[in-house]
């Protein structure tokens, strides 16, 4: 068996930093290595649904913002197939499979589904969708026996959660679907990217973003007002790094070839948090050193999106091309699911027989 490569984001909005550490550097990287059999990247709609099942306007306005990021970001519609989730109703025929085998009380003890519940204000009032979209992404995650998921630390849940229904399948109905494995980014500061202000995630409700939209001037204006260390007045101050925004950032972005482009004066991030916490080192200087660093990143990004933009009915076509070729995969793994499942009524000669048999007389 080799090697399938799957992730997918919601489109609820623009895709920011922490989506590009998390998982969106991997997958350019993954693509461009070339060491698989088959890649997906697919859109969320309905997973994004379960939770703004009120707004499908903001759903539909950014599904070309997200294939956008996602052309930006380097992802090829040659080499990966991106597709819409909504578009195969395999999957959702797949959910409700899946949904036998799994307790409301395994999908009440979710971390992360239980945080969002907290964020949401959900907690006397769940959606049933909501509750179960970890279902349904096992569902996302097997159609297409994916083995490898490029994602951030919060979706290890989810994993979790399509690998014990892919055990209960398979001995249930015999051998179908693949385990997954999760594949977390490798720096660990890039795991969960915190906001701008320094809270703990960057997440659009917060507005402490900086998406990958964002013009050079935007940044500027985000990472100037970015939290650093409160104890940290003059520029003399011994400076803390624990929970310093810009320090956290530098950790996931900067890497020895920035020092020396940008800041020559130190050799690599060490020397520069070193500096930093011996005092005589300002905010500034971090902050200017974090924005050519970051900026550096998003030019490339910026020069593809705006080549892309001119063309907005070609993206819809990639999408709908993507959609259909994603659907076959699909529509074969069904079959081997209905046959292992005995619901293959109409191309069971066997059991036309059997019954014919059995009513005779
Ligand atoms: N839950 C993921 C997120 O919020 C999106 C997602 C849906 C996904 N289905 C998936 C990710 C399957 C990986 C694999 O970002």
């Amino acid at each position: 068996m080799g090697k399938i490569i799957l992730t997918g984001d919601r489109p609820t909005g623009r895709l920011h930093l922490g989506h590009y550490v998390g998982s969106l550097r991997r997958r350019v990287e993954l693509q461009n290595a070339g060491d698989f059999d088959r890649m997906f990247v697919f859109m969320a709609d309905v997973q994004a649904l379960t939770d703004n099942a009120d707004n499908p306007e903001k759903i539909r306005q950014n599904i070309i913002e997200v294939a956008l990021d996602y052309l930006s970001v380097g992802l090829d519609p040659n080499i990966c197939t991106i597709f819409i989730q909504s578009h195969i109703p395999e999957l959702t025929e797949l959910t409700t499979y899946f949904m036998n085998l799994i307790t409301v009380s395994r999908l009440q003890r979710n971390p992360t589904v239980k945080s969002e519940i907290q964020m949401r204000n959900f907690e006397a009032n769940i959606p049933a969708g909501f509750l179960c979209y970890p279902v349904s992404q096992a569902a996302d995650i097997t159609m297409f026996k994916s083995t490898t998921i490029p994602v951030g630390e919060d979706q290890e849940p989810m994993i979790e959660v399509t690998r014990e229904i892919v055990r209960r399948f398979n001995s249930t109905y015999g051998d179908v679907f693949v385990e997954p494995e999760i594949m977390l980014p490798e720096n660990k500061a890039a795991l969960r990217l915190p906001g701008t202000d320094g809270k703990a995630k960057m997440s659009k409700s917060l507005g402490n973003c900086i998406y990958l939209s964002d013009s050079a001037e935007d940044v500027w204006q985000k990472v100037r007002g970015m939290y650093t260390d409160p104890t940290h007045l003059r520029v003399d101050d011994p400076g803390h790094l624990e929970g310093n925004a810009v320090f956290t950032y530098l950790d996931a972005f900067s890497t020895d070839a920035d020092f020396a482009e940008f800041l020559p004066e130190y050799a690599n991030l060490d020397e520069l948090k070193e500096h930093y916490t011996r005092g005589g080192l300002g905010d500034m200087k971090c902050k200017k050193l974090l924005n050519q660093i970051i900026n550096k990143m998003l030019e490339p990004v910026r020069q593809r999106r705006a080549e892309w933009q001119k063309d907005i009915p070609a993206i819809f076509e990639i999408l709908k091309k993507g959609t259909e070729s994603a659907r076959e995969v699909a529509a074969n793994t069904m079959s081997e699911v209905h046959r292992a499942m005995q619901i293959d009524y109409f191309n069971d000669a066997d059991l036309i027989k059997q019954q014919a048999e059995k009513f005779k007389f």
